[in-house]
C-alpha cells in the first residue's frame, strides 16, 4: 500500500494533457503538498533512452510486439525508480500517460489484444495502478487541428487519423471496463473550463491519505 496519490492523464495527442497536468501541479503545490510530474515513455534516465528509440521516425520497421515491450520496459524502470518511491513517501504523482496508453495504442489500435499487453505489463507495473485516470476526450479531427496549430503534425500524420480514431475508441473501451478508476473529461473546451472539470474529478482526494 502506498500513501501518496497516483493520477494519470490519458487521451489522444492534442487533447491538452500536458497543459492540464501543469495546471493541476501548480494547484497542488500552492496547497503545500509535494507533487511529482512525470511522463511515459520516459520519466527516468533509462526510460528516456528507450523513449528515444520508440519515437525515432527512422525505425519504421519496428514490430508492434517490440514496441509493446519497449513501452513496458520504460514503465518497469519508472515504477521502480520514481513512481513507487514517490508514492511511498506520500507525494502526489501526476503522470502524462501510463498503462492505459499501452492498452489503447498497443492492445486496441495496433490490435495486439488486451491479454498480451496486460501480461507484458504485469512485470512492469508490479501491481501499481492509478488511483485516478483522467481521460481527456476529444474528437480526432479537433485534436489534429490543435496539433497542426502547434506545428506538430508530422509524427501524428505518420500514423494517420484512422489509427487515432482506434486509439480513442480503445480508451473508451478501457473506461467501460474500469469505470470506477476513470473520469472522462470533455477536452473540447477552453483550458480553464477543462481544468474546472479536472479539479472536480480530483475532488477531496488531495486532502491526504485515507
Ligand atoms: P509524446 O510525444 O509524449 O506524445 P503526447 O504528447 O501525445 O503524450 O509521445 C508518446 C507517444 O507514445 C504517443 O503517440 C503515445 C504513444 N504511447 C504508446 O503508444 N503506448 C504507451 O504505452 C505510451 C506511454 C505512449
Amino acid at each position: 500500500m502506498t500513501s501518496g496519490l497516483f493520477i494519470t492523464f490519458e487521451g489522444i495527442e492534442g487533447s491538452g494533457k500536458s497543459t492540464q497536468l501543469r495546471l493541476l501541479a501548480d494547484h497542488i503545490t500552492k496547497r503545500g503538498r509535494n507533487v511529482v510530474c512525470t511522463r511515459e515513455p520516459g520519466g527516468t534516465r533509462t526510460g528516456d533512452r528507450v523513449r528515444a528509440i520508440l519515437l525515432d521516425p527512422e525505425l519504421a520497421e519496428m514490430d508492434p510486439a517490440t514496441e509493446m515491450l519497449l513501452f513496458a520496459s520504460s514503465r518497469a524502470q519508472h515504477v521502480r525508480e520514481l513512481l513507487r518511491p514517490s508514492l511511498d513517501q506520500g507525494d502526489v504523482v501526476l503522470c502524462d500517460r501510463y498503462l492505459h496508453s499501452s492498452l489503447a495504442y498497443q492492445a486496441w489500435a495496433r490490435g495486439l489484444g488486451r491479454d498480451r499487453v496486460m501480461s507484458a505489463n504485469a512485470a512492469a507495473i508490479d501491481g501499481l495502478l492509478p488511483d485516478l485516470i483522467l481521460l481527456l476526450d476529444l474528437d480526432v479531427a479537433r485534436a489534429f487541428d490543435r496539433a497542426e496549430a502547434r506545428g506538430r503534425l508530422d509524427r501524428i500524420e505518420l500514423a494517420g487519423r484512422g489509427f487515432h480514431q482506434a486509439v480513442r475508441a480503445g480508451f473508451h473501451k478501457e473506461r467501460d471496463l474500469d469505470p470506477a478508476r476513470f473520469v472522462t473529461i470533455d477536452a473540447d473546451r477552453p483550458p480553464d473550463e477543462v481544468f474546472a472539470s479536472v479539479l472536480a474529478a480530483v475532488g477531496g482526494r488531495l486532502d491526504g491519505p485515507e
